[in-house]
Parts: structure tokens; C-alpha cells; sequence
């Protein structure tokens, strides 16, 4: 159990091993499963549990601390790795409710099996006293599930909003340290979770401007103690703005398409165009999630499989459609040997990127000098676009 402010304890647990969540989303520096206990005059509120994994942890900090009683725990979202322990909570603590709201409630009850009873229902600007302290429950929803709120600690000016403003970080610093050290796993974190939500959540930090907020207490990683660093980040973040940047992931089987990116990165960078290339058969989610955030324009490339797109290609396609990024535009690269449906079924799968799609180019075999002379006039419209929009 470790001190925040006065009264105000981190009790939750840092997972240094984790390498995965969702068995999808990979975690090269752990995370941490944050919860808040804080001891009111009159009552004790826990804010949020822990992964089920972690569960022991969570209990042994409450027992060797002293905590006999707990009145409420506040539960600002269903999924299981901050309320996942509610129940192992309750058999320690019967009498404790736990506060949520409408949706949130139905959530825990159906992935939890808890009852009805064991709540008490807020919702939006509701506060509960705990005799000297003051909660206020503000809704934030979609960051990254509909029905999470966050908790306004008033006298305090703390903000509690579970996963929104979170990083995936497992390290001993209760607080951000260094900010230039956090702003990578934040970013990550929040393409990888947040970023198809960002409508949703320049309107949750439209809504926070009239709270005077002095410090943020996540749900994963570190607790911010000047809380405009990453709302301005995340005000960054999810604004409609992209850069003057392509990102260019690609597989390749026999080399045509290799040689195709080779070239086409080559001459986006000869015209003042930023370009990251990612070989699908080794890059990682997160780093693909993270140029999404900022990319103006993907051209993906891929070899023809079997009449179609390489499935690692596929895969792409298939995690930026769901990730639904803000890039303005699209292409397609690749090769073919005999015949292809390449470029028809991965812009299919990216149906829902409401991006203009730029002429795509694709090689009968090895690219030949006319097939350099489309890439470059690929390069071209790319940048006369980027242009059109003030990025260069
Ligand atoms: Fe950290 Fe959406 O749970």
C-alpha cells in the first residue's frame, strides 16, 4: 500500500510479466492494475479492483494494511482486469456496495454474476460524501467501453478514470517521473484501445474542462501529477489532425513486392514525404497502431496468395478496418503471377476507413521500369494530396 496523498493509498498490482491482454494486444513492458483505497472520516472507498490474476495482491495490501472495513467500491468498468476481484472483495468486506452506473451495473451483473443488491446505482454529477471528502461521478463513456464513468475526488482535485489517460507500464514510480519517457507507452496504449473512440473522447475532455483537475490516477500504469501533459496529448491524439506521413507495412514472397516498397519508400522520401515501412511477417501490433494515429496516408503492399492478398496482409487490412484511424488517404501496392483479386478484397476489408483511395499499383511478376514510373506517380498524387491538406 502506497501513499498518493493524504489518506489516498495505491493498493492495486504490477504485472511485470504480462506480455499480452486480449491475447492480442502485446505488452513489452507489463502493466499494472491500479486501485485506490481512500480512508473518509466516515467512510472507505476502494476505487476499482484488480485482474484476476492478481487478486492475492490486491487482498494482501488491504489486510496488512489494517483495512477492516470498506463501504463502498467504485466499479468505473466492467472489464474484468479492474473489476475482475469485486467478488473476492466482497467476501472479505459483505457489507461494502458497489457503485456504478446504470449500464455498468448490468455489465458486472452479467459478467460477474453479481446481484442487484450488492449496488448502488449513481449517475452522471451524483456525489457521495465520505464525511470529510466528496465523490462526484462523471460519465466518460467509450474509453474504451460504453458505460465507463470516472470519479472527481473534489476536495482533493484528483481524477479517477480508470482506463481513459492509462499506459501500459509496469514500474515501481507511483507518478510519472519523466513525461518524455511515458508519452510512448501512453501513445501506444491509447491506439491500440482508444483511438477508433476519438469522437467520443474529445467530448469526454470537452466535458472535464469545467473540473480544476490537480492530479490523474489511472488504472494502468503511473499517476500524473501535472494532469495537462496528457490531456494534452490525448487532445492531440484524437483530433482529426494526421502529419505529412505514409505508412507503408508490406509482405513479400518472392521479392517483387520488397523490391516495389524498396523503390516507392525510397521516392516518397526523395519528395519530402515521411514514411515508415513495416515487414508484416515481424512487426508488432502496437507499433502499427501507433502510425495509424498520426498517418496521413497507409499504401499497403502485399503479394497475390492463391488469387488474394497475403493473409499476414490480410491481417492488416483487417486490424486498421477495425481501428478505423483518421488517415485521409489509401493505396494499394503489390505483384501478382497469373492473375489477382489483391487489391479488391483488401480495400473490401477496409471498407470502414473513410479514406480516398488513390490508384493502386500491381506488378505482373518483377517491377519493370514502367512499373517504377506508376510508383512514382503514385508518390506524386500522394504528395499533391498531402499538399491539398496543408501538410507540407
Ligand atoms: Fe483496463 Fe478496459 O480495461
Amino acid at each position: 500500500m502506497r501513499k498518493i496523498a493524504d489518506n489516498i493509498y495505491s493498493v492495486g498490482a504490477i504485472d511485470w510479466d504480462r506480455r499480452l491482454f486480449d491475447e492480442l494486444i502485446p505488452l513489452p513492458d507489463g502493466t499494472s492494475y491500479n486501485s485506490y483505497l481512500i480512508k473518509g472520516q466516515e467512510k472507505t472507498v476502494l476505487i476499482d479492483t484488480v485482474d484476476p490474476e492478481k487478486t492475492e495482491i490486491l487482498i494482501d495490501n488491504l489486510v496488512s494494511a489494517g483495512v477492516t472495513k470498506i463501504d463502498y467500491i467504485v466499479a468505473h468498468h466492467g472489464e474484468q482486469d479492474h473489476s475482475g476481484s469485486i467478488n473476492d472483495v466482497l467476501l472479505l468486506y459483505p457489507d461494502a456496495k458497489v457503485v456504478a452506473n446504470e449500464k455498468c451495473k448490468k455489465m458486472l451483473i452479467d459478467l460477474l454474476c453479481l446481484d442487484e443488491s450488492n449496488f448502488l446505482t449513481i449517475k452522471e454529477g451524483d456525489t457521495l460524501s465520505l464525511g470529510d471528502r466528496t465523490l462526484e461521478f462523471i460519465d466518460t463513456p467509450w474509453v474504451h467501453w460504453p458505460e465507463t464513468f470516472s470519479t472527481y475526488l473534489q476536495e482533493d482535485k484528483i481524477l479517477f478514470p480508470c482506463d481513459f489517460f492509462g499506459s501500459h507500464l509496469a514500474t515501481s514510480d507511483i507518478f510519472v517521473e519523466n513525461e518524455s519517457a511515458i508519452y510512448g507507452p501512453a501513445k501506444r496504449y491509447y491506439a491500440e484501445i482508444m483511438s477508433p473512440f476519438r469522437r467520443q473522447i474529445r467530448g469526454n475532455l470537452k466535458k472535464l474542462e469545467k473540473f480544476n483537475i490537480e492530479m490523474i490516477a489511472p488504472s494502468h500504469g503511473p499517476v500524473y501529477k501535472n494532469p495537462k501533459f496528457i490531456i494534452d496529448a490525448y487532445a492531440k491524439w484524437a483530433s482529426e489532425d494526421v502529419k505529412n506521413y505514409v505508412m507503408l507495412p508490406y509482405v513479400s514472397m518472392h521479392d517483387s513486392t520488397r523490391k516495389m516498397v524498396e523503390y516507392f519508400s525510397q521516392s516518397l522520401m526523395d519528395r519530402g514525404v515521411k514514411v515508415d515501412v513495416f515487414n508484416l511477417t515481424d512487426v508488432e501490433l502496437g507499433k502499427l497502431a501507433m502510425g495509424l494515429v498520426d498517418a496521413a496516408t497507409i499504401v499497403l503492399a502485399s503479394p497475390t496468395m492463391l488469387i488474394g492478398a497475403h493473409p499476414s496482409a490480410g491481417y492488416a487490412a483487417f486490424l486498421v478496418n477495425a481501428l478505423r484511424p483518421k488517415t485521409k488517404f489509401m493505396s494499394i501496392i503489390g505483384s501478382y503471377g497469373w492473375g489477382s483479386k489483391m487489391v479488391d478484397q483488401l480495400t473490401g476489408m477496409m471498407s470502414q476507413v473513410k479514406a480516398e483511395i488513390i490508384e493502386p499499383v500491381v506488378t505482373k511478376g518483377y517491377p519493370t521500369e514502367d512499373d517504377y514510373a506508376k510508383l512514382d506517380e503514385l508518390a506524386d498524387a500522394i504528395v499533391a494530396k498531402h499538399k491539398e491538406a496543408s501538410l507540407m
